[in-house]
């Protein structure tokens, strides 16, 4: 089947659903999602949104601290044009009928703005601990109403497809739509677009341990790099400090927002640790907390700290963390009486897609928006609750742009061909996925995970190369099923972290290399630029 439109929306996070609506306001959008329309890391945050707010705030504050996190490689216009745009996106939620946190003084009722790590200031709008859900719900109902945007769940892109490949060769390569398996039939379609979009998340999945859902697994990332787009700083992978220890909470997040209202780490005998690690303590940037974690638990040989909020009243922490308190208490840990055991995990892919200040990537008509993109905010770090603000502002940014571009340029779809099925054999070795995918996590954790060493490095490099090898084999021998496309993805970007942090002979923000403990500005002040068949290079 061909499905032809003018935009196509890779993605239902808060990203793709953004941009889909702003685009249907001038031609036709299909989007496409690979499970459920609200299954997306969007929907399971919990801190909030990042944005100047407040009267005792200012735009300069918040620029500041995000610069601070970013340990020199943020884009500075990147980050001054997300942050005041930022109260503007706020509007446009609560107008959506987003029901943002209040709070009432007298006759005043004003939005209750939270704080977390790095932040020099409360800004954080929220819903009260599930600010995701709120939002996601919100521009799922507008998206699901809206004529112009035809939505395909279960449909997950498997390729780009560019022009070079499938026309001719031309100087600046051009993508043209996707080809998506139809997980429910086991069909490939061709959706044609005159600006594709991806919005696919992050990537958390290429690690054992993670805060992520099951659907991040950077499959924007790989798709982007296959067609040779630019992707940058993939070493810097954020590991938030706090998630729910135990055997069934698959990594569960104990919002940041916990520290913002007082909670304290401490080991198991009581110890409080975070103020020998920063001046900050508790309020220190993520990748400095996770690091103390990271040494205390190898110090002791424990499997985990402890963080304590019980000290605040029980009502209190009842009302501002709902989810939590009810999410720990199904595992027997009641959040107002007693510390949670909590470990650090995978959170966040700082590095991503290449792109400009309108979330262009580096080939035409491509854009990527969102925890996909690397837009220059985050640099080495990025500061709690600026991804979904930045999700916001640059769907704003590339719907303007894609809009003009397929208004002023002549965008004719030249013909494409059918996906080629090749391969027809069903697999009956499904056991190739499982090993090579839990094979992939475990050394990514151990030999790429907080801290690295370049002999980790080297490890990690064989290893992937040989497992590449494999997956590809067995992706071209028989009949494509989504895992094996999440599996070649996973690949993939495992790939391009361990050259990334194997190019960056320093430590810096979320980067840290025991064999390099300091950061070295005079060489690699830069970011890490990938694209395939190219060089590798900092740029
Ligand atoms: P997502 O919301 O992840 O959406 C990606 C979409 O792409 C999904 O619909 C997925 O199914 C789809 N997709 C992926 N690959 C394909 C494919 N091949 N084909 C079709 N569809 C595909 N950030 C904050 O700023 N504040 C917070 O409080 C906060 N809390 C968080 C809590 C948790 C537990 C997690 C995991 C993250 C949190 N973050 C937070 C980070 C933030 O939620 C994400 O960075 C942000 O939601 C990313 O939005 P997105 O639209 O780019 O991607
Ligand atoms: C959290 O609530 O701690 C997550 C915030 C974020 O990832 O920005």
């Amino acid at each position: 089947m061909e499905i032809k439109s003018d935009f196509l929306v890779i993605g239902s996070g808060i990203a793709g659903l953004s941009f889909a609506l702003k685009a249907a306001s001038s031609g036709t959008v299909a989007l496409i999602t690979k499970r459920n329309i609200r299954e997306s890391a969007t929907f399971y945050a919990q801190g909030g949104i990042a944005s100047v707010l407040s009267k005792e705030d200012t735009f300069d504050s918040h620029i500041k601290d995000t610069l601070y996190a970013g340990a020199g490689l943020c884009n500075r216009e990147i980050v001054e044009l997300v942050v005041k745009d930022g109260p503007a996106r706020i509007q446009e939620l609560i107008q959506l009928g987003v029901k943002f946190s209040s709070r009432t003084t007298g006759n005043d009722t004003e939005l209750d703005l939270g704080r977390e790590g790095g932040h020099s200031k409360r800004r954080i709008v929220h819903a009260e601990d599930l600010t995701g859900k709120a939002v996601e719900e919100a521009l799922v109902a507008a998206v699901l109403s809206n004529k112009n945007i035809s939505v395909y769940e279960h449909h997950i892109a498997v390729d780009l497809i560019s022009h070079s490949k499938f026309v001719g060769q031309i100087q600046e390569d051009t993508v043209w739509g996707a080809y998506a398996l139809d997980k429910t039939k086991g069909e490939i379609h061709s959706f044609l677009s005159k600006a594709t979009i991806l919005a696919t998340g992050g990537a958390g999945k290429v690690y054992l341990f993670t805060s992520n859902p099951d659907i991040a697994t950077g499959d924007g990332v790989a798709m982007a790099y296959r067609v040779g787009a630019e992707i940058s700083n993939m070493e810097f992978i954020q590991f938030h400090p706090t998630c729910l220890y135990h055997s069934k909470a698959k990594s569960f997040l104990i919002s940041e927002a916990l520290r913002g209202e007082g909670a304290i780490l401490k080991l198991k005998d009581g110890t409080l640790f975070m103020k020998k690690h920063h001046p900050m303590a508790d309020l220190a940037p993520r990748d400095i907390v996770a690091r103390a974690i990271d040494f205390e638990l190898k110090k002791s040989g424990d499997e985990c700290v402890y963080l304590d909020l019980s000290h605040k009243p029980a009502d209190f922490i009842r009302d501002r963390f709902p989810n939590i308190h009810r999410k720990c208490l199904e595992f027997g840990i009641d959040i107002t009486a007693m510390p949670i055991p909590v470990v650090p995990a995978a959170h966040y892919t700082c590095g991503g897609i290449k792109t400009d200040k309108e979330g262009m990537t580096s080939v035409n008509r491509l854009y990527a928006v969102g925890e996909a993109a690397c837009t220059g905010l985050h640099g080495a770090n990025r500061l709690a609750s600026n991804s979904l603000l930045e999700s916001l502002v640059f769907a704003d940014k590339a719907s303007e742009h894609a809009i003009k571009i397929i208004k002023n340029t002549s965008s004719e779809i030249p013909p494409i061909p059918q996906w080629e099925t090749r391969g027809a054999v069903a697999s009956d070795e499904a056991v190739v996925i499982s090993q090579n995918w839990d094979e992939i996590r475990r050394f990514m954790w151990n030999y790429v995970g907080i801290v690295r060493s370049d002999k980790r490095l080297e490890r990690a490099k064989r290893r992937i190369t040989l497992l590449k090898n494999e997956i590809n084999e067995y992706y071209w021998d028989f009949k494509i099923t989504s895992d094996i496309v999440e599996l070649r993805n996973i690949a993939t970007v495992a790939e391009l972290i361990i050259n990334s942090a194997s190019m960056r002979k320093e430590s810096r923000g979320l980067h840290y290399n025991i064999d390099y403990p300091e950061k070295d500005d005079a060489n690699f002040l830069k970011d890490t630029i990938l694209k395939l068949n190219k060089l590798a290079g900092l740029a």
